[in-house]
C-alpha cells in the first residue's frame, strides 16, 4: 500500500513536479521530497511554525562563527530549521576582520567593530537564504547577554529571517523589538517551566506569544547552559520528563494548549530520542554538537575533530565569563585555565577596558573584575577554536554521544539518520528535490 504523506496525499502518486510545487506553496510545506518521504516513513510529526511545515529537526545556534551560512543554509535546504549564531561574525569575513583587528581601543573602534559584525550578520543571512532555496527555515540565534543584542535582532528582522531564537537570559523585551515584524517567529530558549511561565505571562501582556520554545537540558547541551551554578546542572528537575509535562500543564491553565510547539535540546542523537520526545509532547528537537561535526559546519576541520573525538571523560563543566555554567572539551587551554583559576580569582580587578575592544558581553567576569565568574576573554578563546587552534581554543561541546561516533558526515546524511528507525534499510537521499 502507498504510504500517506504527513503533508498531503498524492492519490495514485502521479502528480507532476509542478502540481506538487504548487501544493507545497499553498500548504506552506518547506520540505524537499526526499526528506518528506523520510519523515513519512519515520512516523514522526512535522514541526509547524507560523503555519509553515518543516522537519522536526532544528540545528541550534553555535557561536563564535560555528553555525553560519553554510551550516544553517544546508539544514534549511533539507527542510529543517538552520540557525546562524549572530556573535562576532566578522571573523568569517577576512575583509571585515582585517579592517577591525588592529584598531586602537576607543569608542570609535568599538563602533567600527560593531558595524563590521552587523555587516557580517547581514551577509551571512543573505547567503544562508540563497543556499536554502526557500526550504526549511532560517533563524538567527542571539544571546540576551551580549551588548549588541538589540542591534542583532534589528538586523535579523530587517533581512527577513524566518525566526529569532534567544537564549542566555530572559528575552522579555523581544516582542517590543519585533513589534513591526509579526511574521517573524520569536523563539526563546529556557531550561525549566518556572521561567517559561514567567515569560509567557510577560509576553501575553504585550500581545505576542512565542512561536515555539526551545527547552534546553543543562545536563546535556553544549556551550552556555541555563542553570544557576555548576552543581545545579545535574539537578533532575531539568529532565525532559519533568519540564515538558509541566510546561504542557502551564499551557493548559493559560488556555494555550496546542498553540506553542516545544523543541527539546541537549543530548539528542537518534530517531528513538526524537520519537520518545514527541511521545512526551515535544514537537521537535534541537541538536548542536551533531551539526557542529558535519562537513557543512562553518568551523575549521580541526574544530570538528576535537568535538568528534572527545570522550565523556574529556568533558568539563565550568563557569564562563558570562556568569553561566558552560560545557566544553578539556583541551590544553581549558586544562591550564582551570589550574590557575584560583590565582586569577584572587587578583580579579575591574579592567580599564575590554580585551577585544568591543565589549561583547554586557556583563563580563574578566573585564568587570567579578571573581565569582569566569576570568578569561570568551571571544578570544572561542575565536581560536573556530580556526582550529587546539592549543589556545575553547571547544564547546554537548555531553552526549554523537549519531556517527567520531565520523564527520554531511548534513543530509545526519538528518536522514535521525529520521530512520534503526532496522530500516537506508534511504537514497537527493536533497536537490
Ligand atoms: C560549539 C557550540 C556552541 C554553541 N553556542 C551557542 C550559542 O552561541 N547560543 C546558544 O543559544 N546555544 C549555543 N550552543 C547550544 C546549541 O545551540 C544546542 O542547543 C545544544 O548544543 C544542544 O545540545 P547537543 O550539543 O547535545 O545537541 C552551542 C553548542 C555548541 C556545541
Amino acid at each position: 500500500m502507498k504510504p500517506m504523506s504527513p503533508f498531503f496525499s498524492t492519490g495514485e502518486g502521479c502528480i507532476t513536479a509542478e502540481v506538487r510545487g504548487l501544493l507545497m506553496e499553498i500548504l506552506k510545506v518547506r520540505v524537499p521530497l526526499s526528506f518528506e518521504l523520510a519523515l513519512e516513513r519515520s512516523g514522526l510529526s512535522p514541526l509547524l511554525i507560523k503555519g509553515k511545515s518543516i522537519l522536526p529537526i532544528v540545528q541550534g545556534g553555535m557561536g563564535v562563527g560555528v553555525s553560519a551560512h553554510k551550516l544553517a543554509g544546508a539544514v534549511a535546504q533539507c527542510g529543517g530549521m538552520g540557525t546562524i549564531s549572530s556573535i562576532d561574525l566578522r571573523r568569517l569575513h577576512p575583509d571585515l576582520m582585517e579592517g577591525t583587528k588592529y584598531l586602537k581601543p576607543s569608542p570609535e573602534s568599538k563602533e567600527l567593530i560593531n558595524q563590521a559584525n552587523i555587516e557580517a550578520l547581514k551577509r551571512e543571512i543573505l547567503m544562508a537564504q540563497e543556499i536554502s532555496k526557500g526550504r526549511g527555515l532560517i533563524a538567527v540565534n542571539i544571546m540576551r547577554a551580549v551588548n549588541e543584542y538589540a542591534a542583532y535582532v534589528k538586523c535579523s528582522l530587517e533581512n527577513g529571517v524566518d525566526a529569532i531564537v534567544v537564549g542566555a537570559g530572559l528575552p522579555l523585551d523581544l516582542p517590543d523589538l519585533a513589534a513591526d515584524y509579526p511574521d517573524t517567529a520569536l523563539i526563546p530558549i529556557l531550561s525549566e517551566s518556572r521561567g517559561i511561565h514567567l515569560l509567557l505571562r510577560k509576553w501575553e501582556k504585550k500581545g505576542r506569544l512565542p512561536d515555539a520554545i526551545v527547552i534546553e537540558h543543562p545536563r546535556w547541551a553544549g556551550g552556555h547552559v541555563g542553570a544557576s551554578s555548576i552543581e545545579e546542572v545535574q539537578n533532575p528537575k531539568f529532565d525532559f520528563e519533568t519540564v515538558i509535562p509541566d510546561t504542557l500543564a502551564i499551557f493548559k491553565t493559560m488556555g494555550l494548549e496546542g498553540k506553542i510547539p516545544l523543541i527539546a535540546a541537549g543530548g539528542i542523537s537518534s530517531f528513538d530520542d526524537i520519537k520518545r520526545l514527541q511521545d512526551l509532547g515535544a514537537s521537535a528537537v534541537q541538536l548542536g554538537t551533531a551539526f557542529a561535526v558535519t562537513t557543512e559546519c562553518d568551523a575549521d576541520d580541526e574544530f570538528k575533530k576535537v568535538l568528534a573525538e572527545a570522550s565523556p571523560e574529556d568533558m568539563v563543566d565550568f563557569l564562563s565569563a558570562a556568569g553561566l555554567p558552560a560545557r566544553a572539551v578539556k583541551t590544553p587551554w581549558l586544562t591550564q585555565y582551570l589550574e590557575v583559576l584560583p590565582k586569577l580569582q584572587d587578583v580579579a580587578r575591574k579592567k580599564p577596558r575590554c580585551t577585544m575592544t568591543f565589549d561583547c558581553l554586557h556583563d563580563c567576569g574578566l573585564r568587570d573584575g567579578n571573581s565569582q565568574w569566569g576570568q578569561f576573554c570568551i571571544d578570544k578563546v572561542l575565536g581560536s577554536a573556530l580556526v582550529g587552534n587546539v592549543q589556545k581554543g575553547l571547544f564547546f561541546r554537548g555531553a552526549g554521544k554523537l549519531p556517527f561516533g567520531n565520523q564527520i558526515k554531511s548534513v543530509p546524511e545526519l538528518i536522514i539518520k535521525l529520521l530512520e528507525k534503526s532496522l530500516e534499510p537506508p534511504l537514497h537521499v537527493n536533497p536537490a528535490y
